[in-house]
């Protein structure tokens, strides 16, 4: 679970509901129209009563039914004014609703394009999801019908007792006593009930993440066959959400319960009193009725008020997670004075930007994921314009570290990375990206075309441009046989292609970027080597003429390479070309003994099948 996943806080958290109040009031216009709707609405019910003690007083106690048109005519004006009102409120808290989730998502997904590398690698894919989706749609709903609601209930509460008071105080003290009761009970019976949906939300949330693991992790499960006791780990949370959720029902069903009781005692009460008042001639038939009728309607308000109250302490919950999310600071930023040179990442200043000729050193670079880890101790290389280099070394010792830092999706802790001569903190962040291109180890594809995947390279680009691109790296070869040519959709993360065909469109978006620096993480897991001939020479057509550093994993590759670095446990163990490192007889020598009679051997086995 992600760290600040904690459940649900006591305390309201004034800063989160600034923000959210900052977001509601950009939809001002139709606030102002939602507020004056509800306040009709409550005004509305208010009245209809005293319509009716018309009625009872005049026309059937007092036979008197001269005023009978246009008690009519008044009584379909406040069904229009009703119908009209209505249609109001629902509009404009469904426009809010619509509005306020709007503004949420922008804002996060706004924010998640500035956040850097080390966030995505640290955030789950399902935690972010989860933000954006059903918290916002929580956050929203609530916010625009908790508005309606307050509204309505808070006037129409004050209303009936001001109505009350006017007409015959001796009554409406009955009401008045029962009303601080009825707050208390209202106060006990929130807080029960928000206390289990809090649990059943706790046992909700570990459900969601096991679902996401067992969807995201579903070949893995049945490749190593845990499906039963993954299941078994889900129905017991299942369960328990199942048991948290009706014990919710049943609190929230008891406060519905006892409310009415005590509503109907304040009934019987004012029946009672009131009926004596009638027999004394003290009141009239009409205004018992109307007495009878706003009492048993008082307790509505009070419900949909402690309601609305527990919706939004529930929501917080929400609420912190997205500001959290649109709030969240970078862990990589450029300095003031370079964001004032060189722009920042939706706004560049391109013509202040000088142009990147390629070399690369690393001077004295200290580096560690956490505290007390380091994986980078007083590193020292350095890269001159257009060379090649291959990174080569066991798995951890560093390889990704080091061109993770180069890209700075982190940055060194002490000493520095110089690009040109500069270190690169002195330009912007922009301003390396734009010149450098990464092929991931495991290559993205984004669900939408192969010509649109590679054209991300350099988003203006010709389709001719594209095409070139494409030819140049060999993945014109297997487009041509895709049923939509270049127009073929690749799937979800590009699972419709091979992972060779793939590692290929990516080549080409890097091709097509045209970068002076060039990372490249070879692909591990083993393709056939018809493909692998067809990467090899993708692969020199890439590095041609501009500066490159390789995670190698393929000999053919590291031969080639104007310089072969080795790693261990994050240092330069031995440097040279192939032939120089050959001679020394020593670690690379090792490992390349050891490949080329892998590789030796698998021909081999290929002849003699
Ligand atoms: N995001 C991270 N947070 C914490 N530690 C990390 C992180 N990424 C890597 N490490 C640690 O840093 C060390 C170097 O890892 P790195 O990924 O650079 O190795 P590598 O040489 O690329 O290995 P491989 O050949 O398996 O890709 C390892 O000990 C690893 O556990
Ligand atoms: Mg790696």
């Amino acid at each position: 679970m992600h760290q600040d996943d904690q459940d649900i806080q006591y305390k309201v958290q004034f800063s989160t509901w600034k923000k959210i109040i900052s977001i509601i009031f950009k939809s001002k216009k139709h606030l102002v129209l939602l507020i004056i709707y509800s306040g009709m609405l409550a005004s509305l019910d208010v009245v209809t009563p005293l319509f009716n003690r018309y009625a009872i007083d005049v026309f059937f106690v007092g036979g008197d039914y001269s005023t009978w048109p246009y008690y009519i005519a008044a009584n379909l004006g406040l069904a229009l004014a009703f119908g009209l009102v209505v249609w109001g409120f629902i509009y404009e808290a469904g426009i809010i609703e619509a509005e306020v989730s709007y503004e949420l998502r922008r804002q996060a997904f706004e924010n998640l394009q500035r956040l850097s590398y080390s966030y995505f690698d640290k955030t789950p894919q399902g935690w972010v999801m989860a933000r954006m989706t059903s918290d916002t749609r929580k956050l929203s709903l609530i916010i625009s019908w908790g508005l309606v609601d307050f509204v309505w209930a808070g006037l129409q509460m004050i209303m009936i007792l001001v109505v009350l008071y006017l007409t015959f105080v001796r009554l409406a003290l009955i009401m008045t006593i029962i009303l601080p009761i009825m707050l208390v009970i209202a106060y006990i019976f929130t807080k029960w009930i928000l206390k289990q949906h809090r649990v059943a939300r706790k046992h909700n949330s570990q459900l969601t993440a096991q679902y996401s693991e067992g969807f995201l992790g579903a070949k893995t499960t049945k490749s190593l066959s845990i499906e039963d006791s993954n299941y078994d780990e889900f129905s017991l949370t299942a369960n328990n959400l199942k048991r948290a959720s009706i014990k919710a029902v049943i609190s929230s069903a008891l406060f519905s319960s006892v409310v009415l009781v005590l509503a109907y005692v304040a009934v019987t009460t004012t029946m009672v009193q009131g009926t004596i008042y009638v027999l004394g001639s003290v009141l009239t038939l009409g205004t018992l009725q109307m007495f009878l009728f706003y009492t048993t309607n008082f307790f509505e308000p009070v419900m949909a008020i402690s309601r609305t109250l527990s919706d939004l302490q529930n929501a917080q919950a929400s609420a912190e997670r997205i500001v959290g999310l649109i709030e969240t600071k970078p862990e990589l930023y450029d300095k003031q004075d370079v964001i004032e040179k060189y722009g920042d990442l939706f706004q560049d200043m391109k013509e202040n930007w000088e142009p990147l000729k390629g070399d690369v050193e690393f001077k004295d670079v200290t580096f560690y994921y956490k505290d007390n880890e380091t994986i980078l101790s007083h590193f020292n290389l350095k890269v001159k314009s257009g060379q090649s280099v291959a990174l080569v070394g066991h798995t951890g010792s560093g390889k990704t570290t080091l061109v993770n830092l180069l890209s700075r999706f982190y940055e060194p802790k002490e000493g520095q990375i110089l690009i040109d001569g500069i270190d690169y903190r002195e330009r912007s962040i922009h301003w390396l990206h734009s010149r450098l291109g990464y092929v991931l180890q495991t290559p993205h594809l984004f669900s939408t075309t192969v010509m649109e995947n590679i054209r991300y390279g350099r988003l203006n680009a010709t389709d001719e441009e594209v095409m070139y691109a494409a030819k140049m790296v060999g993945v014109d070869d297997f487009v041509k046989h895709l049923d939509k040519g270049y127009q073929t959709s690749v799937g979800e993360g590009g699972n419709l292609l091979s992972v060779g065909q793939k590692q290929l469109i990516s080549f080409a978006r890097a091709i097509l970027a045209d970068p002076r620096i060039l990372i490249l993480d070879e692909a591990t897991s083993s393709i056939d080597s018809e493909s692998e001939m067809i990467i090899q020479e993708a692969t020199e057509k890439l590095l041609s003429d501009r500066t490159s550093i390789i995670v190698a994993h393929r000999l053919s590759t590291i031969v080639n390479s104007d310089l072969i670095v080795m790693l261990d446990m994050g240092q330069i163990i031995e440097m040279g070309s192939h032939e120089e490192l050959l001679n020394k007889r020593g670690a690379y020598f090792e490992l390349y003994k050891n490949q080329f009679f892998k590789e030796k051997g698998k021909e081999l086995e290929a002849v003699l099948e």
